[in-house]
């Protein structure tokens, strides 16, 4: 039995396979198409699916959509009927896509795939919940699903046992978190649907100081977590922005303009919305567990990659484990939507007693064997030495740990926007300056941006004050106190000089408040990358090592040999690792490239 599951139209567009209820194979359409977050009908992913399990289309028993599109069309119509004629634009711009392609999704499907037999459709929130629930450790499982809007729904709660998945409460549009965060994302000169963790991520360096004055004015929390937002402050009902002019006297002037300086103002908005998401994803759960009391839990949905909200869960929230799905946003709405049809829709039994998840360390894109990258490095002249299983650990290991950045590529891509370790950028997290220098001269992003580690999941005690596994960097912990250093007082320090002020003995992933967004690297799901941690602590003493996706700024993490080798010549990266063999800069042939590549790629 197999069921193709399909997300697209709106953002990340995604497809997946799941053979006789297990993944398969997923894969998000970008890192084809080269365009970040592209929402396009993943034609390439679908055909890239079917290739990885060597299938004709012909060969797929259920399609399934991870959205009903009438529901949606719906409420935009409401929407729009609301505020007209305001919104006329904004409505006039969103047409041809919905009469060309959402509203036809059947129509879609056949021209572009060629598939004659069965469609289904999940409800978005459903498709999510789905994605959290069945492929978790758990039997059974309290589920929070939370994001921009799906349909009607922004949120939705319910709890999963066996096969059966029950959703008890949604929260419905215009009642949004993920739209709350996202209006900051936009007032803050980042992108919408993109740059949401870049506020996560400036959020330290500011304090809340509008937190309350956001809880008075523009949202109504309930103790149920619910929200009610003020609609006068926002202008995404009808207008073609996020928030209006009374949103901006509020926070004292106009938004941030993209790519001007970032002030104290932006820092303090982002401490402050990153506090308020904080307290409202806390009483969610904590209502979820008053209604369901179950001791896991299950999250998906685009606010829950927020790591640091996940890992204050943790610490503070009264479930005992929290599972999240490492694709949370829409992409892992095409494997939530195909897991769906396999238990929910033919209703076949789901027991998991392996004790761990079945995400499969969330390795499930396309892999390319040692053969088809020795072909492409000869082809085309690059100079390369082949490593073996003796020493390729250590020589990775060694190279990072005399500082070098190392672009290191090797295995099944992964699903889900986090890299870990297959297609990852890796330097050494005990010096000071890898930060600045994989932000400005290897991924040309803003420098205020924190980088994460990897440890090894057996030593991850001796380094974090976190006391379990955390496999998919979806979790945020703290640096051991006897690791951290003492902090200068930093009222009115700049940006850039705080950034050097030295805070634990692994400085390059020690985030301003001491915190880390982790991922513990396991020898059974990823042994090549705990092989080179492994190598890496017997040379230094230390089992962690930075790890950051390998791509630059707007551009989707590489997937194939040739996305790598370009991205390793375009950046001051000194090695690149593919599969089996290593390339060093200084021996490539000269790079020429007619036009500036920067300009292909549209800021996040
Ligand atoms: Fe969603």
């Amino acid at each position: 039995m197999i069921i193709l599951g399909i997300s697209c139209l709106y953002h990340d567009s995604a497809a997946c396979i799941v053979r006789n209820g297990k993944i398969i194979t997923a894969i998000q359409e970008e890192r084809l198409t080269r365009k970040k977050h592209d929402p396009r009908f993943p034609v390439n992913a679908i055909n890239n699916c079917l290739e990885e399990v060597g299938i004709a289309i012909e060969d797929v028993n259920y399609v399934v959509y991870y959205d009903k599109p009438i529901l949606t069309f719906e409420r935009l119509l409401m929407s729009y009927l609301t505020v007209a004629p305001k919104g006329l634009r904004s409505w006039l711009q969103a047409m041809p896509l919905w009469l060309g392609q959402k509203l036809h999704i059947p129509k879609v499907i056949k021209k572009e795939t060629g598939y004659e037999g069965e469609i289904l459709f999940t409800e978005h929130h459903e498709a999510h919940a789905a994605s959290a629930f069945y492929p978790s450790p758990f039997n059974e499982a309290a589920i929070l699903t939370i994001d921009g809007v799906g349909e009607w729904a922004t949120a939705s709660y319910g709890f999963g046992k066996g096969e059966h998945i029950n959703i008890l409460k949604e929260l419905h549009f215009p009642d949004s978190l993920g739209l709350l965060y996202s209006a900051f994302t936009f007032f803050t000169g980042f992108r919408v649907n993109s740059g949401e963790y870049k506020i996560m991520g400036l959020a330290p360096y500011g304090t809340p100081k509008y937190k309350d004055l956001i809880l008075q004015e523009l949202i109504d929390l309930k103790e149920d977590g619910s929200i009610r937002l003020d609609l006068s402050y926002f202008d995404f009902l009808g207008g073609l922005k996020m928030t209006n002019k009374r949103f901006a006297r509020l926070f004292g002037g106009s938004p941030r303009k993209p790519e001007t300086e970032i002030t104290q103002r932006e820092m303090d908005i982002a401490a402050s919305i990153q506090a308020v998401t904080e307290e409202v994803v806390l009483k969610m759960a904590n209502h979820v567990y008053e209604e369901t009391k179950q001791k896991n839990l299950c999250l998906a949905g685009g606010v829950t990659l927020n790591c640091v909200a996940n890992g204050r869960l943790l610490k503070e929230g009264p479930f005992k484990n929290i599972w999240i799905q490492p694709a949370a946003g829409d992409a892992g709405g095409a494997l939530g939507a195909a897991l769906c049809v396999w238990h929910r829709y033919l209703g076949n039994e789901r027991e998991n007693d392996t004790g761990h998840d079945l995400q499969q360390g969330s390795y499930l894109g396309p892999r390319y064997s040692n053969e088809i990258v020795k072909a492409f490095l000869s082809n085309n002249g690059y100079l390369y030495h082949e490593l073996n299983c003796d020493n390729r650990a250590s020589t990775i290991a060694k190279l990072i740990a005399e500082g070098m950045i190392v672009g290191y590529m090797a295995g099944r891509m992964e699903f889900g926007p986090r890299a870990l370790g297959a297609r990852s950028i890796l330097g050494d997290a005990r010096r000071q300056d890898t930060q600045t220098v994989m932000n400005l001269k290897i991924k040309y992003r803003e420098s205020f941006r924190p980088f994460a580690p990897s440890v090894l999941e057996e030593k991850s005690s001796d380094y974090f004050e976190l006391d379990r596994s955390s496999p998919y960097m979806l979790l945020v912990s703290e640096v051991c106190k006897e690791r951290r250093l003492p902090q200068p007082s930093m009222d009115g320090m700049a940006m850039m000089d705080r950034l050097k002020v030295k805070r634990s003995d692994i400085p390059a992933i020690t985030h301003l408040n001491y915190s880390a967004r982790l991922q513990t690297v396991n020898k059974k799901d990823k042994p090549d990358y705990h092989a080179i941690i492994s190598e890496f602590e017997k040379l230094t003493g230390c089992a962690v090592i930075v790890n950051t996706s390998f791509n630059v700024r707007g551009e989707p993490i590489i997937c194939t040999p040739e996305d790598a080798y370009k991205c390793f010549m375009r950046t001051e990266m000194d090695v690149l690792v593919i599969e089996d063999y290593i390339l060093f800069k200084k021996e490539q042939p000269k790079w020429e490239e007619k036009a500036d590549w920067r300009n292909e790629l549209e800021l996040d």
